[in-house]
């Protein structure tokens, strides 16, 4: 066939290999959604709920993606078809091909006010600001259209170019040299919250235990939670794995990118809250915290002012090689399968992007149309129904089936030569022992989650 001609690239090393996979894990999602979640939904009770569904269904997941796409070599819908000719499986790929554009429709859009503040911040716009000019900042900068949408089109395009250069001068280069970076920016962030006064109260909203707060909710945003974190069920892992070398240990890399991961929210909280509620502050909701109090806090610390331009431009580097992977997801797929070229496939999906993101960038404006617009079903707005869609319901149903694919129609003993690297490393203990997982039990905690979603089970 045509299409196995294509020369296909691979990362260089197990260390691009690692900060690629970190790049993807690491996001918005590590800074905006994960500290505030386990703050509202019980602290450390919900870090446990969160931890058991890295372990139990996260990290299965990600292997069992891993093995499909180094396996097959091929794009999260190829790599279906090359293990299952002619089956509907590729639907699963084709699934979250679809989830890959809803995550980057309203993504694009955070990552353009998170690019906005880095250039705001540089410029001192913040310097001795108030609660009303915060307040004030952050209105100029999701109020449309042109702000919005403009920052918007520059991460696209950020995006573009780097996967426009390739797997290995692109996303390789970028994410071995960004991910440190961003380490060190946060424990520095980190280190000065923490010496703040009174930051134990900070510290005490993230990691109090409080069970009575895991109800049925906690538990689904949880799982949700642990998919969007780890970039699950829509094939990025398997993109990025048909990169991988020959000899990675594919195990020891899910097991370093989950802590890694969990470590970088960790930290987040740490550089967030304590600074937060040292200023008597509320610890508040989603984009709030971020572009408002955050600035707010920062600006009357000391060395603040060097800070807060350090926290966004960490910021601005999780969200643009988290966008990397995803975009990677409809790249790798039109290239492979519909023979367009690399540069047109980037060319186009950024525009397709772009253009319908604009939805979800000018709803989050209360006062505009799209702002107020809310769908029938869920009485959401466009940004809203995209990050739920995606993150609560197709994600966790991809890793579902993907699950079962691996467990059931991939052999156990061909499961384990793979993941083994062909005997190689000697893990096959394990391998066996995910295997049983895989088949027992992670979709049967996905289904119980699923069936509580849908009311015909109460969980909590
Ligand atoms: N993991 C990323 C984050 O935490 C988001 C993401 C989701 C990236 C799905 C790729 C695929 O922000």
């Amino acid at each position: 066939m045509e299409e196995r001609k294509i020369s296909r690239e691979r990362f260089s090393s197990g260390l691009a290999v690692f900060f690629a996979t970190l790049g993807s894990a690491v996001g918005l999602g590590n800074i905006w959604k994960f500290p505030h979640k386990v703050g509202s939904y019980g602290g450390g009770a919900f870090l446990f709920v969160y931890l058991l569904c890295i372990l139990f269904v996260g990290m299965p997941v990600m292997i069992s993606e891993f093995y499909i796409g180094r396996k097959t070599r091929k794009n999260a819908v190829g790599a279906f078809e090359r293990l299952k000719p002619g089956s509907p499986w590729k639907s699963i790929g084709l699934m979250g091909v679809g989830a890959a554009y809803l995550i980057m429709f309203f993504y694009s859009a955070v990552g353009g006010w998170v690019y906005s503040y880095v250039w705001k911040t540089l410029k001192g716009d913040f310097i001795g600001i108030t609660a009303d000019t915060a307040a004030g900042e952050f209105g100029k900068t999701i109020i449309g259209p042109i702000p919005p949408i403009f920052w918007q089109f520059i991460v696209i395009c950020v995006v573009s170019i780097i996967l426009i250069l390739g797997v290995q001068k692109g996303i390789e280069k970028i994410t071995k040299t960004l991910m440190p970076v961003l380490f060190i920016l946060l424990i520095i962030c980190a280190a000065r919250a923490i010496t703040l006064p009174g930051a134990a109260e900070g510290l005490r909203f993230l990691f109090h235990i409080d069970f009575s707060q895991i109800n049925t909710e906690a538990i689904l945003e949880a799982m949700g939670l642990a998919f969007f974190k780890l970039s699950l069920g829509m094939g990025t892992m398997i993109t990025y794995a048909s990169y991988y070398t020959q000899d990675n240990d594919m195990i020891g890399t899910s097991a370093k990118v989950a802590i890694s991961d969990t470590i970088v929210s960790l930290l987040a909280g740490i550089a967030i809250f304590p600074t937060v509620f040292s200023f008597g502050m509320e610890p508040g909701a989603g984009p709030g915290l971020l572009f408002i109090t955050i600035p707010l806090v920062f600006s009357k610390i000391w060395l603040g002012n060097i800070l807060l331009p350090a926290f966004f431009i960490l910021a601005s580097i999780a969200a643009t090689t988290a966008m990397l992977s995803m975009m990677e997801v409809p790249i790798a797929y039109f290239s492979e399968e519909k023979g367009l070229s690399r540069t047109k496939a980037v060319l186009i999906n950024g525009i397709v992007i772009f253009v319908i993101g604009i939805l979800a960038a000018l709803s989050a404006d209360e006062g505009a149309l799209l702002g107020q617009f809310r769908d029938p079903l869920l009485q959401k707005t466009f940004f809203d129904v995209f990050d739920y869609l995606s993150s609560n319901i197709i994600l966790p149903l991809g890793g579902l089936f993907i699950a079962i694919f691996v467990g059931f129609m991939i052999k156990k003993e061909d499961f384990i030569h793979e993941i083994s690297n062909q005997g190689t490393l000697s893990n096959q203990k394990l391998a066996s022992g995910l295997y049983f997982v895989l088949r027992y039990v992670t979709p049967v905690l996905l289904i119980i989650v699923f069936l509580n979603m849908i009311g015909i089970i109460k969980l909590a």
